[in-house]
Parts: C-alpha cells; structure tokens; sequence
C-alpha cells in the first residue's frame, strides 16, 4: 500500500466545498493535491488554492486548480502539507524540500493545518532528520558559522554542483542537530542570527496528523 497516498487521500476527505485550501510540497502532498484536482473535476468542488512551491502551483494548474495569491484572500481554511518529522506534540520538522518559508507563511496563515505522512516520519523526539535552516546569500559563510555555533553540523545545501536555491532566491543550510530537546528554544536562537529567514521548525502550527500505514490503515492524531 501506499502510505503517503492514503494519509494524503484521508486529509482531503477534511475539505469541503468552498474552501480556500492551502496545497503543501513534497512527495506525500502531491497525492493531496491530486485528490483535489478530482474532487474539482469529478466533483464539481469550488476550491480557491494557494501552494507552497512553484512545483505545487505547477501540477495544481495542470489538474485546473485554481491558484490564487495572498492578495486575493482573507484567510486559508485549511492547509494539508508533509513533514519530515513529528513527534506527539505535532512539533515538525519541514523543509526536505527546500519549500520550508513558503509552507510556514501558508500554515500561519490558515484556520488549520493537517499534516500528512507515512509512518516513518512519527517520531520521539526531532532531530535525526538534519534540521533546514532558510538564509540569504550575502553574508552566508558568517551565517553558516554562527550556525555551527549553536551545536549542530551544518552543511550548505547542493543540487549537484551548484547551490541550491529556494523558490526565493535564499540558500539552505541542513543543520545535523542530533535530538533536539527544547524545539521552541532552538527556533528562537536560529531566527535570531540576522541572515537567517527561517528554519523548518514547526512549532505549535500543525492541528492534526493524518499517519498511513503500510498495512492500509490511517491514524488521524488531533493536537
Ligand atoms: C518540503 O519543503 C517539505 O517540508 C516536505 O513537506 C517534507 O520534506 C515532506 O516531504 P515528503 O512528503 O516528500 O516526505
């Protein structure tokens, strides 16, 4: 079975006609997005979409999605993104797919945030997944630095040869914190280094879980 699918495929059954929907990134949100596009084509469903990456707003277009900008709305109901990491207070960690700033402005910005993920991404305590830290070009050797500071071993992201770049024009730095104990804490120390934009802490954003299971089965955990 399909794991990622089936948590994707159960979150969107949350959804209803009408809603301004928050479309996530990554392999797990993919298959919500799909779901949408047949709940817009079979179903006749009215959905005003905001996505969290260009490659998000690319495939809800091509399934006739229609995309909107903050400009054109209040507020998201309801956002249905992937994780890296949750533990069992729906602490995150995001950003695996470099679409960490984009997803936070889409979650803080909506009534409700499902996550939805295979069962390998419940976990104790955050931290073995090397946490995504957002920070812009100039002055990134420093940022790096004072990165590494903080405890962890930081590696600047590559996409082959090359830097890799955000869908805003930032680098990412992959920070290998090991067991991340105080999450809260460590988000405020890393947005307080000015170069930092972000870092793919999630901290008391997530609403609801939505875990798949190998074996068919789905696990809704409300927070
Ligand atoms: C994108 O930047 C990420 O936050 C994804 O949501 C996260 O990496 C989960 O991706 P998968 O669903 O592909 O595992």
């Amino acid at each position: 079975m399909n794991a990622k699918k089936l948590a994707a495929e159960k979150a969107v059954s949350f959804l209803e006609n009408g809603m301004t929907v928050g479309l996530g990134t990554g392999s797990t949100a993919y298959w919500a997005i799909e779901k949408i596009g047949e709940k817009v084509n079979k179903d006749k469903w009215k959905i005003r979409a905001i996505a969290t990456s260009l490659r998000s707003e690319e495939q809800a277009r091509s399934l006739g999605i229609p995309i909107l900008s903050f400009a054109e709305i209040d507020v998201i109901d309801v956002t249905i993104d992937g994780a890296d990491e949750v533990d069992g207070q729906l602490h995150l960690i995001k950003g695996g797919g470099g679409a960490l700033l984009r997803e936070k402005i889409v979650a803080t910005n909506s009534r409700q945030m499902i996550v939805v993920a295979d069962e390998s991404k419940k976990v104790k305590t955050l931290g073995k997944f090397p946490l995504p830290v957002e920070v812009v070009i100039f002055g990134w050797e420093r940022t790096f630095e004072k990165l590494k500071k903080l405890g962890c071993n930081p590696g600047r992201r590559m996409n082959q040869a090359e830097p890799y770049l955000t869908d805003n024009g930032n680098y990412i730095v992959d920070c290998a914190f090991g067991e991340i104990n105080d999450p809260a804490g460590l988000h405020e120390q890393i947005n307080a280094i000015t170069g930092v934009v972000d870092n793919g802490l999630f901290i008391h954003i997530a609403s609801k879980l939505v875990l798949g299971f190998e074996n068919g089965n789905t696990q809704v955990i409300s927070g």
